[in-house]
């Protein structure tokens, strides 16, 4: 047996929902029969009126739509919490563990989040909220957030959380884009023992944001805020005020559920629409299937309520399945590294789901700090966000999971809603780095740059041939940029953006972006937003970004800046355009290198030949790696490039 490969352990392919022949016979009927293979799959919901029709989309132009189970009538939140309420009501349905080891966690059992979550869809409802409005969530990791999102699923209200990390101009952009009657935020979040001001960059945000009428604020730090009058309230007086009960919306599967912003190669964040009976069927199954989750089992996603993560596997598909879902508000290494194993051992975690970024950073710090603690209650290690190499994979499974537990590798996007390719823990033999085999339905092909489908093991560009129930329907507000962007580079197909290479069995590996789309510590960044933050410095004339490998964060940015005045050049600018983008992005922009360009290699109709930039940025200046700069209106500028070079 050669050494990267895991074979199913005995135990999994005997206890699991699924083994491989079931894995094999699953999915030939969900691409065979696949009208009929989802009429049953989505008898797992609760429905209003089932479905009587399944997949009606097309990828053309002539036809262009994505719908599924469009005469179905359900409500998201009544299949998250009310129709547990008879069997486990008392169960606990969000375990809270708080930023500081030192404060004391909190449960809500399905009775209780049905309960807030009444009263605060009725707080919405005070506040004017109606369905289809959008409700702009700008909250910490506390379980208002949560209750946040089904209290708008419950009223019909279309959610767009926006990452507590975001600038308020990044908040208004946002709000400004679906043009939000209501936020919700908190007086401050905390994180990693610092606050963080929620409330006043919300604020800040609101000046140029004329449609919002409403906000609603949790105490969550207790800390001073300026609230204005007719506009703010506390969500705690407001819930007093308001009846515990409230009727769920029923809504056609096809209504819109939420709103997520997220980057692309060009222009501005888009708004990401998914719909509710789709995407909660998508969610509900893909956790089933990916963790194999079990009743009474404590299930922990460690990611923020502000990235699709959040969304799918920390609320919507572990609730709809009726599991113990852990929320966490702080970071993995605060105070110590060994803060995530603890969480383990205090809550009992079975299955822990992470992303890659985090693991190497724990890496980094040897492992005593896992040796420290028992984490005898995992059974399930799962990693979703960017590629993971094969070290972290082996520490992982070697260090942290002591040999006995599967990994997860879970690939998808914003966009599909749920994993696409990803191991079930029964049926799926592992090899790092791999995120293994298609889910039910999923009809991944591998094209070269003209769009011709490679057979057998071959590498190029992931698309998807046929729609899959969690898929995005539209860009909230322009339709037509959604079909250009994702259905015209190779017409037919949904267009990933990810490049993947299928070995001789038929797994996948993912190789990353093939965009200008950078994955910083998991984070989805597009270089176009980067570069639009930097030239609005009045020093600033022209701005080209890249990525660049990161031993953590798995890319870093790297920015090259050319200057009104070179004459400016210096650290202080350098530092001072870093804190620009931070004010302007988020810290999660902050760029890791700025290089003054006094001139950027560009063709001679004045593109910019990114494929150089990020050779040099990479660390590769041979003539050979550069390729051939002949076609670059000046050619000169790249010796330059190479000769100010930053970073080792
Ligand atoms: C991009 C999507 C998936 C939810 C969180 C990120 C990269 C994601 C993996 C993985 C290799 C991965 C891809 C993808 N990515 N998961 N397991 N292996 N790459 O969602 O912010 O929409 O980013 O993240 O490049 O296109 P997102």
């Amino acid at each position: 047996m050669p050494e990267d490969f895991f074979p199913v352990p005995q135990a999994w392919a005997e206890g699991a929902y699924m083994d491989r022949g079931k894995r094999e016979a699953d999915y030939a009927r969900s691409v065979e029969d696949s009208d009929g293979y989802w009429l049953d799959r989505a008898g797992r919901l609760d429905w209003m009126t089932p479905p009587t029709l399944a997949n009606e989309s097309s990828f053309a132009e002539a036809d262009f739509g994505i719908k599924w189970f469009a005469d179905g009538v359900l409500n998201v939140s009544v299949n998250c919490l009310d129709r547990h309420l008879d069997e486990r009501g008392d169960q606990t349905a969000i375990i809270w563990e708080p930023d500081s080891p030192d404060a004391e966690p909190r449960r809500y059992s399905y009775r209780q989040v049905h309960a807030e979550v009444c009263r605060f869809a009725n707080v919405l409802k005070a506040a004017g909220a109606k369905k289809g409005d959008r409700i702009t969530i700008y909250l910490p990791m506390i379980p208002e957030a949560a209750f946040a999102l089904l209290a708008c699923a419950r009223i019909g209200a279309i959610h767009s959380v926006v990452f507590g990390g975001f600038s308020p101009d990044a908040l208004c952009g946002r709000i400004q884009d679906c043009d939000s009657t209501i936020v919700v935020t908190a007086d401050e979040g905390c994180r990693a023992g610092r606050k963080v001001a929620l409330k006043s960059n919300v604020d800040a945000a609101l000046k140029d944001c004329p449609s919002v009428k409403s906000v609603i604020v949790v105490k969550a730090t207790g800390g001073d805020v300026v609230m204005a009058e007719g506009r703010d309230v506390w969500l705690h007086e407001e819930a007093e005020k308001v009846a515990a009960d409230c009727p769920a919306e029923p809504m056609q599967a096809e209504d819109p559920l939420f709103i997520l912003y997220t980057s692309g190669s060009t222009g501005k964040p888009k708004g990401v629409l998914h719909t509710t009976g789709g995407y909660l069927l998508w969610a509900s199954l893909t956790h089933e299937l990916c963790f194999d989750y079990r009743p009474g089992d404590v299930y922990w996603c460690a990611a923020d309520i502000g990235w699709v993560t959040g969304h799918t596997y920390i609320v919507y598909g572990p609730l709809a399945n009726g599991a113990t879902t852990l929320m966490y508000e702080g970071v993995p290494n605060h105070p110590t590294s060994a803060r995530i194993w603890q969480i383990v051992d205090r809550h009992q975690v079975r299955t822990l789901f992470t992303a890659p970024t985090a693991l190497r950073a724990l890496m980094k710090e040897g492992d005593d700090h896992v040796k420290a603690t028992s984490r005898a209650s995992l059974r399930l290690l799962g990693t979703v966000g960017e590629p993971i190499n094969p070290e972290a994979w082996r520490w992982y499974h070697h260090v942290v999971g002591e040999d006995r537990c599967p990994i997860i590798d879970t690939w998808w996007q914003t966009e599909t809603g749920g994993a696409m390719i990803a191991p079930m823990p029964g049926a799926t033999d592992l090899k790092p780095g791999s995120a293994t085999l298609p889910m039910p339905g999923v009809v991944p092909q591998i094209v070269d740059s003209e769009g011709k489908v490679l057979d057998g093991a071959t590498e190029g560009n992931l698309v998807i041939a046929q729609s899959w129930p969690g898929q995005m329907r539209t860009v909230w507000g322009d339709h037509d940029r959604f079909f250009q962007t994702y259905f015209t580079t190779f017409p037919g197909k949904y267009t990933t953006g990810d490049g993947a290479r299928r070995d001789a069995d038929g797994y996948y590996w993912i190789t990353g972006r093939v965009d200008d789309v950078i994955n910083v510590s998991g984070h989805r960044m597009g270089t176009a937003e980067v570069e639009s933050a930097l030239v609005l410095h009045e020093s600033v004339a022209e701005a080209a970004v890249v990525g660049f490998p990161h031993d953590i964060k798995g890319q870093g940015i790297y920015a090259y800046v050319t200057l009104n005045n070179d004459d400016e050049a210096n650290d202080e600018l350098r530092k001072t355009l870093i804190n620009w983008v931070r004010r302007e992005i988020g810290p999660i922009a902050t760029p890791d290198a700025i290089q003054f360009a006094p001139g950027l290699p560009k063709t001679r109709s004045g593109k910019i030949m990114r494929r150089i930039l990020r050779k040099i940025a990479e660390g590769e200046v041979s003539a050979q790696a550069l390729g051939d700069t002949s076609t670059l209106a000046d050619p000169s500028v790249v010796d330059n490039l190479v000769a100010n070079r930053q970073g080792g």
